[in-house]
């Protein structure tokens, strides 16, 4: 799953690797037995959110996010990203967001599609100089 979330490039691995295992949810899409695509309901991290909400100038309340999310990228562009994810979030309760590069289409449609609104400004990426990163809720 680390070399899946790196080839996505979206995601701070020395993080994920820590994270990953204590995720709540995790959902995969195998073919033959190999992840092609993936997506997680992290756990909550109260400074974590105090930090998007201040970011976002969004009152964010305590909730999961849903992140490490990504398609192999030989299957992107065949339904995998949103099959997954639509899996995990018709069973998720309760608030949930997401944080999401602008212009990054495929993860907005998949969010919009599962009921997903973007919320607050849009602050800059660390992770990527010149880009920022917008709060979706549901
Ligand atoms: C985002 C990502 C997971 C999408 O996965 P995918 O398997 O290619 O997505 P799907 O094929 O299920 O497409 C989902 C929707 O986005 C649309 N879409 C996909 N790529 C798109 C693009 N580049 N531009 C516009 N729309 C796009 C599809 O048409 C589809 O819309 P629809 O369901 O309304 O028909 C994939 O691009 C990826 O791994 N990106 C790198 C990692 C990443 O950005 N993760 C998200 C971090 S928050």
């Amino acid at each position: 799953m680390i070399a899946l979330l790196e080839q996505g490039r979206e995601v701070d691995l020395a993080s994920a690797r820590q994270e990953l295992p204590k995720c709540p949810g995790i959902a995969v899409l195998r073919d033959a037995g190999e992840i092609v695509a993936m997506c997680a309901l992290k756990r909550v991290r109260s400074s974590y959110v105090a930090s998007i909400s201040k970011k976002s100038g969004y009152a964010l309340t305590d909730a999961p996010e849903v992140g490490y999310v990504v398609t192999d990228c030989r299957w992107q562009g065949r339904g995998c990203g949103r099959t997954v994810c639509t899996a995990m979030l018709q069973q998720a309760e309760g608030p949930l967001f997401a944080t999401v590069r602008e212009g990054n289409e495929g993860m907005i449609r998949i969010l919009q599609a599962n009921g997903f609104h973007q919320k607050g400004r849009c602050w800059p990426s660390d992770l990527r100089l010149g880009m920022s990163i917008g709060l979706w809720i549901r």
